[in-house]
């Protein structure tokens, strides 16, 4: 396989890791972790942005390890789900819909798994990861395990701080019994309003920017960047979606170079226009 990251990135975007590693179960993983001490953890690739080059460190991608999906406890109408940190947003969004659990609806549409909605805490203003999270468990850099009730987690606005070499391996979900089809229903809205608004069809990282405080709130990157004038403007095969202007989209060959100089382009255009800086969501690795 070819193992440069734009193979491996929803951006279609990055070079080699200086080593890729596979691990298939917990054994190997943890004697990954021994090994690797400082690496990447490659999810599903659909936010991050890499450099075309040999990257600093190796990668550690957890897809073939087993992948665990179920309920965990009942208690009356609430329901406790546990999944590993590689089952995808969509695989568990679809488990709720079968079950006909609520809370999880703000998934639809989102690419990747769990372990890096975990990490970055994705969400939308209907939800996020912090507010579905019971217990986090990981592994630290001794491979050793560690259990993280909800009150022990520092989630933030598209950020959980872990510490240093901690892998987050599964966790516990929870979810609240209701109606199916009032589920699919919302499911379904979230859906066409995505596909509306941004460029599903298009190889993109999801937004680029985190949404700035402007006046004491959060303000739409995507808003202010389309206000200054940026939607469309291309640099080399890199360019501001028409459909939502925090999305970069790569329309076949773009390099991170040309991604990068794009980003700094609106960063200084949104700074000057509205004196606004502009933070990267987006998890850029070199
Ligand atoms: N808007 C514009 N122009 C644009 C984009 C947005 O005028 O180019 C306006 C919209 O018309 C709307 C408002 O800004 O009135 C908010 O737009 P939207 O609902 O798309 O929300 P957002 O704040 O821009 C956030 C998340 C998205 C998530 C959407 C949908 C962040 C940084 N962005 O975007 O998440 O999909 O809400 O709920 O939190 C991501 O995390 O990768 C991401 C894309």
């Amino acid at each position: 396989m070819d193992e440069a990251l734009k193979n491996h990135t929803t951006l279609r975007v990055g070079g080699m890791p200086r080593q890729f590693f596979y691990p298939h179960n917990v054994f190997e993983l943890q004697k990954t972790l021994k090994e690797a001490r400082d690496y990447y953890v490659l999810g599903g690739g659909s936010n991050i942005l890499a450099e075309d080059t040999y990257l600093s460190k190796p990668v550690l991608k957890l897809s073939s390890m087993p992948i665990y999906l179920d309920i965990y406890k009942e208690e009356q109408d609430v329901v406790y789900v546990k999944a590993t940190a590689n089952v995808t947003k969509q695989g568990l969004l679809q488990f709720c819909m079968k079950k006909g659990l609520t809370g999880g609806e703000f998934l639809a549409g989102i690419p990747g798994n769990l372990g890096g909605g975990w990490a970055m805490n994705a969400g939308t203003q209907l939800g996020d990861f912090a507010s579905l999270t019971e217990e986090l468990i990981v592994l630290n850099s001794q491979a050793e395990t560690k259990v993280y009730s909800k009150e022990d987690l520092s989630f933030d606005y598209r950020k959980l701080t872990l510490k240093e070499g901690e892998l987050i391996y599964s966790g516990i979900l929870k979810f609240k019994k209701a109606n199916q089809e009032d589920i699919h229903n919302k499911v379904k809205e979230i859906i066409q309003r995505r596909n509306a608004m941004q460029p599903v069809t298009q190889a993109n990282c999801g937004c680029i920017f985190k949404n700035p405080f402007v006046d004491g709130k959060r303000e739409s990157a995507g808003k202010l960047i389309e206000m200054a004038g940026l939607k469309k403007m291309q640099i080399g095969a890199a360019r501001v979606s028409e459909k939502h202007a925090n999305f970069i989209v790569n329309l076949g060959g773009a390099t991170s170079r040309n991604i990068f100089d794009l980003i700094s382009h609106v960063k200084e255009a949104v700074k000057k226009q509205f004196s606004v800086t502009l933070e990267e969501e987006v998890q850029i690795w070199t």
